[in-house]
């Protein structure tokens, strides 16, 4: 057992094999759904300017305020490691010279870094995919955006997720918002928790998102938030939800549904999954304005967590060892002179595109057919000084337990049939 030292820390994971081939296979089917819909990828640097995330998320966003990691260079620039992606994708957007200078339809998948406490689905350093398509409101690109997602999550193979979709409204429709949720609440601020009570004052529609029983109880009392908001506001989610219907997505309409960062404007929805607990949110989106150094920057998008796809995928059975990918063949020498010659050989049949191994410090035949099992290879090519005098292959099926003695034009003509064909790639 590792030491302590040797772990990684506390809400970090090291990711490897076989759980690996599980991610492989989510990040390739989300490349080939990004694809279809004309998205192209982004990779922005993981340590920003603080003020990057900070300005765009807003001073008062939970993550900034309690969940980044923020530390002073040696140069005295406060700097912290992304909790999120958009904020970093739109200071690319707006360094890039505006979305007319690079399209505005951008992918990511990567690593984010929130100090949160870790449990069964929350991490400290977790993987996010999610996309930012730039423009102005649009209740188009909204619908579309979440059509990507649904189509998205079957790709991966994940079925049974419940949509639920609000409206943060028009900014100019804020105070009302505030004024309209203080006024329901503040006769009732002795019945809501300590945290709800401090929400009243610095920004009532959290209250809204509060879990505990009492303060939910007293929110269901209130009119919905869009009561407070304009005409144009409710029209505009109105049209989302037609659209959706019309491409045959359901969705949930949440009256309570906020979401914790401050760039949202009109539609926010969110993902969720039974499978997935307390922490039931397998991705959350947007619609948002974020300002580019006095330019503001409209799109929308959604994130999801990786870790939390695998989750929600591995409650429906599926396993890691089903989309991993054994090599093909093993090759297995005996002498010198093979040992040489059966090198060339690895390299041939690599090049040719069929993956393959073979023992490279002298061991054993028998230690090489067992290297040969743990590779879980179908199959053996055994050549030894006799076969190599000979001009001749043995060839293992290592299923079936035959052998057969082959020369190499022959081998070399079948080995196209052996690449292996993985589910779901
Ligand atoms: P978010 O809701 O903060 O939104 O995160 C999106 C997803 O990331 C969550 O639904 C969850 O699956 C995953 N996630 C968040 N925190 C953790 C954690 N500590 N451990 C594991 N998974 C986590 C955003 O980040 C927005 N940038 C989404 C967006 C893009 N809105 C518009 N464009």
């Amino acid at each position: 057992m590792a030491t302590g030292n040797l772990q990684p820390l506390q809400g970090m994971a090291d990711l490897a094999p076989p759980e690996i081939a599980l991610w492989h296979h989510v990040e390739e089917a989300s490349r080939r759904v990004f694809r279809l819909y004309g998205f192209e990828e982004v990779r922005t640097p993981i340590l920003e300017r603080t003020a990057v995330f900070s300005r765009a998320l807003g001073e008062g966003a939970e993550v900034v305020q309690k969940e980044m990691y923020t530390f002073e260079d040696r140069g005295g620039r406060q700097l912290s490691m992304r909790p999120e992606g958009t904020a970093g994708v739109i200071r690319y957007v707006g360094a890039a010279g505006g979305p007319e200078q690079i399209g505005g339809r951008l992918y990511y998948i990567g690593p984010m870094f929130r100090c949160e406490r870790p449990q069964a689905g929350r991490k400290r350093q977790f993987h996010q995919l999610g996309v930012e398509s730039i423009g102005g409101p649009s209740p188009a690109a909204d619908a579309e955006c979440i059509a990507l997602q649904m189509h998205l999550l079957a790709a991966i193979g994940i079925e049974g997720c419940t949509i639920h979709l609000n409206t943060r409204g028009l900014p100019e429709d804020r105070p009302a918002v505030r004024a309209g949720l203080v006024e329901g609440l503040a006769p009732h601020r002795e019945a809501l928790c300590e945290d709800c009570r401090r929400r009243l004052e610095e920004h009532p529609l959290r209250v809204l998102d509060c879990k505990k029983e009492s303060c939910r109880a007293l929110v269901g009392t209130l009119p919905p938030v869009t009561a407070f908001m304009s005409e144009a506001s409710r029209t505009y989610l109105v049209e989302v939800e037609r659209l959706l219907v019309k491409m045959e997505i359901p969705v949930v309409v949440n009256p309570t549904l906020v979401r914790g960062l401050d760039y949202y404007m009109h539609t926010v929805w969110e993902v969720t999954h039974d499978a997935l607990g307390a922490q039931d949110a397998l991705a959350g989106g947007g619609r948002y304005r974020i300002d580019m150094e006095g330019r503001a920057c409209d799109g929308v998008g959604f994130a999801m967590g990786i870790e939390r796809l695998l989750m929600a995928l591995q409650s429906t059975g599926v396993r890691a060892d089903q989309f991993a990918q054994p090599l093909a063949a093993w090759i297995v020498t005996a002498g010198a002179s093979a040992a040489e010659e059966n090198l060339l050989l690895l390299q041939t049949l690599r090049q040719r595109g069929v993956s393959c191994g073979m023992d490279l410090s002298g061991r054993s035949v028998k230690a090489q057919m067992r290297a040969a099992h743990r590779a879980g290879v179908s199959r053996v090519i055994l050549r030894g000084d006799d076969e190599l005098a000979r001009g001749l292959f043995v060839l293992k099926d290592m299923q079936a337990g035959t052998q057969e003695e082959i020369a190499l034009p022959e081998l070399l003509a079948r080995a196209p049939s052996w690449m292996i064909t993985v589910p779901g790639t």
